[in-house]
């Protein structure tokens, strides 16, 4: 597995060093895909084209999926799950908050049921290196890191996100409204697969939000576990694509318990 993971980690950084040169020469929009405010550009597209070419020539019988459109069934069991530009607002905006997300998994490609074994998140903007490989901790730039301890919701900073579709970022708005005077106070990134590794390396308390995708979590979600973080869906379910709490496991207990009946707003 350790070369695996060092084959994770090398087309993270080479992928993201891409994205920051592509950042640097100006982004144009490509084209809208859910809805007008989720767009792509031709640098999510490039760059996801490079790391499905390295992956197929080094593991060709491995699966992949990728944000933009890649959906390769393999027949080792293995898949590696790609989120070209995570964070694909902040980098049309030059926000310095985007990263390339890559994980290999094992089992079916649906978060609730594979099972993360090796996952890097990279930031283009700063080149911060969020690695983690199963069963041998999570790391910030090759020191090791790990989640903060439990707190009282009360002085708990939370992490969140929102979808694209407006009458869904309406119900998570109304969620939020219930949470925010239960919290210190709340960030809203505008990169899951960061804001997963912010709770990993204490910069976060918690992060949740309903609604992702498996690329935008797949590896953030290991480098919380490897961190001691607990990674789960509603009513202790594993996390999916329908809810992901990430924190602490007695903070993430306890922002379930407020967080739970607050649901009834957003189905
Ligand atoms: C988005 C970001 C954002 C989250 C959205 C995601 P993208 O991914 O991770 O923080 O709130 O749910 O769709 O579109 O930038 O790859």
């Amino acid at each position: 597995m350790r070369e695996l993971h060092d084959l994770v980690v090398g087309l993270a950084v080479e992928a993201a060093d891409l994205a920051r040169t592509r950042r640097e020469a100006g982004v144009d929009i490509a084209a809208s895909k859910t809805s007008i405010v989720d767009i792509v550009t031709e640098a999510d597209r490039e760059v996801e084209r490079l790391v499905v070419d390295r992956i197929l020539a080094a593991r060709p019988d491995d699966g992949v999926l990728g944000e933009e459109g890649t959906s390769v069934a393999g027949t080792s069991g293995l898949t590696w799950v790609i989120d070209p530009i995570d964070g694909t607002v902040n980098y049309l905006y030059d926000i310095p908050a985007y990263a390339v997300s890559i994980a290999l998994v094992e089992g079916d490609p649906d978060p609730a049921t594979w099972r993360g074994l090796s996952g890097a998140v990279v930031n283009g903007a700063t080149g911060e290196r969020f690695e983690a490989l199963r069963g041998h901790g999570a790391r910030l730039d090759g020191r090791e890191i790990r989640v903060a301890d439990a707190v009282d919701p009360a002085v708990a900073l939370v992490g969140t996100g929102f979808g694209y579709d407006a009458a869904r970022r309406s119900r998570q708005g109304a969620v939020l409204q219930g949470l925010i005077g239960e919290v210190r106070d709340v960030r809203r990134g505008g990169s899951a697969a960061l804001d997963l590794c912010f709770v990993a390396a204490g910069r976060l308390n918690a992060y949740y939000e309903t609604g992702l995708n498996p690329w935008d979590m797949a590896a953030g979600a290991l480098v919380v576990e490897e961190a001691g973080g607990a990674v789960r869906g509603w009513r202790g379910e594993p996390a999916g694509t329908g809810f992901l709490l990430a924190a602490a496991p007695a903070l993430a207990d306890d922002l379930a318990a407020i967080l739970e009946p607050l649901r009834a707003n957003e189905v």
